[in-house]
Order: structure tokens, then C-alpha cells, then sequence
């Protein structure tokens, strides 16, 4: 059971995500904040804007977190924001070669909407994500997109190709599996089967009870048939070293 504090906390960080993907962030913040991170050494890879890092330096102030994306105008944007947490580093740099970092240095490795940015070079992550941990620490990935079920893909796909995202891999099983060679376990949390139409909705308080009601729905199928998980739109996956 979660931290009556820090459940309202996350809470108050994930406010502004849809509704059909609030079961999927805050089950994310609790689990990476389920052993305390007080103290410990924490890297954000492809942080972007900065947003998990800030909340993570706010929730806990004797912890230091850097965060570390190639994207320059995000770095300098996550800077200024953040500029009064002295417990929080923004770096420009390459997520798949921590340099700055000494093997067996650091508690966590977090990434948000980022594996599926480094699906060409999983091997090498995983490698340099392992070195840097210390033996127990974890690689954590939230808010991922699953490409087994060809209709989700699909609907990606076509959503994709109007954007003209940059890169936007699907990531399957057997490349999550295939990432856990250096560490000791992993864990695989999905979200998003019959919820991922609730995508669709605008967030809406009134509407809530949608994306709840299908969440719901999609546990229930989850544990009567285990095979329809790999079906689920999106994942959170916790690597232990
Ligand atoms: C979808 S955004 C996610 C940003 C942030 N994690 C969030 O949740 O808002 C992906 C980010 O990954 C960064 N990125 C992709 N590949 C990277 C790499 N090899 N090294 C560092 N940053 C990378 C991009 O610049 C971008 O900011």
C-alpha cells in the first residue's frame, strides 16, 4: 500500500495526463517510489522538458537526480524551469553513453515515453544502463507503446505518419526480454487493451467513469487470459540488476 503522501503527490504530477492513462502513470510513480528514494542517485534518460526529474527532486529533496536528453532546447528549458532545485542536474548528452557516470554508481535508471526512442540500440541501453546501476538497482520504463495487436499498430501508424514523428518504434516482447540479459528480473505492467479507446475522450471529469470502467474490464481479461496482455496498447517495464 502506497504512502498516503506520496499517493497525493503523484496524483497532483500526473493531473494533467488523460484519463484513459491515469492508472497507467500512477501505478508507474508508485512502483518507482515504492523503495524509498531518499538519498539515493537517480539518472532521467531522454528527459525531455524535465517534468519526472522535477517531480522526483520536489518529492525528494536529499536525492539527486540528473536528467539527460540530446535535445539541447529541451535541456536549456528544463534548466530554467527547475533552476531552484539544487538536488536536480539537467545535462545535454547521449542517453546510451553515461560518461559522466561511474560503474555501479547510481539507484535508479528512469525513462518516460523513451524505450521505444532507443528500440535500434536496446542492447547497448541495456549494457550502459546496467553498468551504471548499483547490484538491486532498477531500469525503469513508463508509458511505452506495444506493437502486438495490429489494430492498435495500425491506428499508431496512420496517427504517426501525420505527425511526422521522428521515431515512434513499437516495441514487442521478445525485445523487452532480450533487454533484460544484464539484469536479474524484470516486470511487465499493461495497460490500455479495451481502455485504449478511451484515448479518444477528451479528459473531462464527467467522462472519468469511462476510462475507469474499461481499465477495470482490462484487468479482468488480463487475469482470466494472460495472452491477451501482449494486446494492451502500452506498458511499464521494471528492470531489478
Ligand atoms: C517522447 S520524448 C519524452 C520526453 C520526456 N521523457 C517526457 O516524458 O515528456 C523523447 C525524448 O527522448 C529524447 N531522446 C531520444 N533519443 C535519445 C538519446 N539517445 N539520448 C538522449 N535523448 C534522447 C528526445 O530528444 C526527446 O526529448
Amino acid at each position: 500500500m502506497a504512502n498516503p503522501d506520496i499517493s497525493q503527490a503523484i496524483g497532483q504530477a500526473i493531473a494533467h495526463y488523460p484519463y484513459s492513462d491515469s492508472a497507467l502513470f500512477f501505478d508507474a510513480y508508485t512502483e518507482l517510489t515504492r523503495p524509498n528514494l531518499e538519498g539515493k542517485v537517480v539518472i532521467e534518460v531522454c528527459c525531455g522538458t524535465g517534468a519526472l526529474a522535477g517531480w522526483l527532486a520536489t518529492t525528494f529533496p536529499k536525492t539527486i537526480i540528473y536528467g539527460i536528453d540530446y535535445w539541447d532546447v529541451h535541456i536549456d528549458a528544463a534548466k530554467k524551469k527547475y533552476q531552484d532545485l539544487s538536488n536536480l542536474h539537467f545535462r545535454s548528452g547521449d542517453a546510451l553513453n553515461l560518461k559522466d557516470f561511474a560503474d555501479v554508481s547510481v539507484d535508479l535508471v528512469v525513462g518516460q515515453a523513451t524505450m521505444h526512442h532507443l528500440a535500434n540500440h536496446l542492447p547497448g541501453a541495456a549494457r550502459e544502463f546496467s553498468r551504471v546501476l548499483k547490484t538491486g538497482g532498477r531500469c525503469a520504463f513508463i508509458f511505452e507503446p506495444l506493437g502486438h495487436n495490429p489494430v492498435i499498430a495500425a491506428i499508431r501508424g496512420v496517427l504517426n505518419s501525420r505527425r511526422q514523428w521522428i521515431d515512434e518504434s513499437l516495441l514487442f516482447l521478445n525485445a523487452l526480454e532480450a533487454f533484460g540479459e544484464p539484469f536479474t528480473s524484470y516486470e511487465v505492467h499493461y495497460y490500455n487493451f479495451l481502455g485504449y479507446v478511451a484515448k479518444l475522450l477528451p479528459r473531462n471529469e464527467a467522462l472519468k467513469w469511462i476510462p475507469t470502467t474499461l481499465r477495470r474490464m482490462d484487468q479482468r481479461l488480463f487475469k482470466q487470459w494472460p495472452g491477451l496482455r501482449k494486446h494492451a496498447a502500452n506498458f511499464n517495464v521494471f528492470y531489478v540488476k
